[in-house]
């Protein structure tokens, strides 16, 4: 499989073919990318996320690189696990997962190594968290033909894909109906942290609507702030279909959500497939109705995953 690391195909080849995207190769790890060995050396923001890093990666001693941003947004490990536990249980006719906010690799790996799908395709625009992400692969051991890397933005490769899959790299083209979406997005944006419910409408640099609107055609998993207006949520889920979501724990403390979101099929009144549904704009005004949100639970533990 020639679309991914240590493909022997030159990059030459693939430009020359016109293509908008294409896989990543290997990149080479930049100043950016560290690998810290004691405090003294971490900058005093990432000292506290540096002291928890055997549960972000159990393998960090191994020699896992992150930049100093990431830090701030890898998916500790025992949460990547579980959420590869439970994305596993979609429809097995899913065969391919992409992973639209690749960050340092955290689910990108727990992905590749649950076995469950047939290939990983994972986007980050970052040049230096990309290589870290690459390399964290490499040292837990993943075959380079699990995962293809997309060095660019997802959501021009969404949309690509969406509407003119020529321009793709044919290693990029996958069918969406036998796709899931996972998406962790960046969580900026005024009061994430200190809101007691964080208007999903308000998070920057992407809202809840841009990632609707990018993902809506396929079964996809958004992975939220654990405050996270579930109302808002509940709004995304198509006509006569439940959204399930999940609290994720660590040590009794939830460290966020998702919420398991199934495609929008364009199936129209009339029932004939091709033709958009005529649905209520998910994104209009809050009501107070919210029939549309799974609710039961499930025992945590250390690191458990609570549904709500
Ligand atoms: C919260 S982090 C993802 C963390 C990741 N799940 C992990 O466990 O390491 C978000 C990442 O998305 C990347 N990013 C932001 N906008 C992007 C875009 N439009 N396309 C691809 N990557 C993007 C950022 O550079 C950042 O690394």
């Amino acid at each position: 499989m020639g679309n991914s690391m240590g493909s022997k195909r030159g990059p030459e080849d693939r430009e020359g073919a016109g293509y908008s995207m294409h896989p990543a190769e290997k990149l080479t790890l930049t100043d950016g990318c560290r690998h810290y060995e004691g405090k003294h050396e971490v900058p005093w923001d990432i000292q506290k996320y540096f002291a928890q890093r055997y549960s972000i990666f159990s393998w960090y001693d191994e020699g896992v690189y992150l930049t100093d941003d990431a830090w701030f947004g890898v998916i500790p490990e025992p949460v990547a696990n579980q959420i590869a536990i439970d994305i596993s249980a979609a429809d097995e006719r899913k065969t391919i997962l992409i992973d639209s906010f690749a960050g340092a690799g955290g689910n990108t790996i727990a992905f590749a190594l649950s076995e469950r799908w047939q290939r990983v395709i994972a986007i980050e625009r970052d040049a230096s968290t990309l290589a870290c992400a690459q390399h964290n692969a490499e040292i837990y051991g993943v075959h380079p033909s699990m995962i293809t890397w997309i060095h660019g933005d997802s959501f021009e490769y969404l949309d690509a894909l969406a509407n003119r899959p020529g321009e793709l790299h044919p290693d990029l083209r996958v069918d969406m109906d036998t796709t899931v979406l996972f998406s962790s997005p960046p969580w900026g944006g005024p009061g994430y942290r200190s809101d007691e419910v964080f208007d999903l409408h308000t998070m920057q640099p992407y809202n809840l609507e841009q990632l609707h609107k990018a993902y809506k055609s396929m079964d996809h998993v958004l992975f939220l702030p654990r405050t996270s207006n579930i109302r808002q949520v509940a709004k995304l889920a198509p006509a006569g279909c439940k959204i399930e979501v999940v609290q994720y724990c660590m040590q009794g403390a939830s460290k966020a959500m998702a919420a398991y979101v199934p495609a929008r099929k364009p199936i129209s009144r009339e029932g004939k497939p091709g033709e958009e549904p005529h649905v209520e704009d998910p994104m209009s005004a809050d009501s107070d109705s919210s029939p549309s949100i799974e609710k039961s639970t499930a025992p945590t533990n250390g690191s458990g995953s609570s549904k709500s």
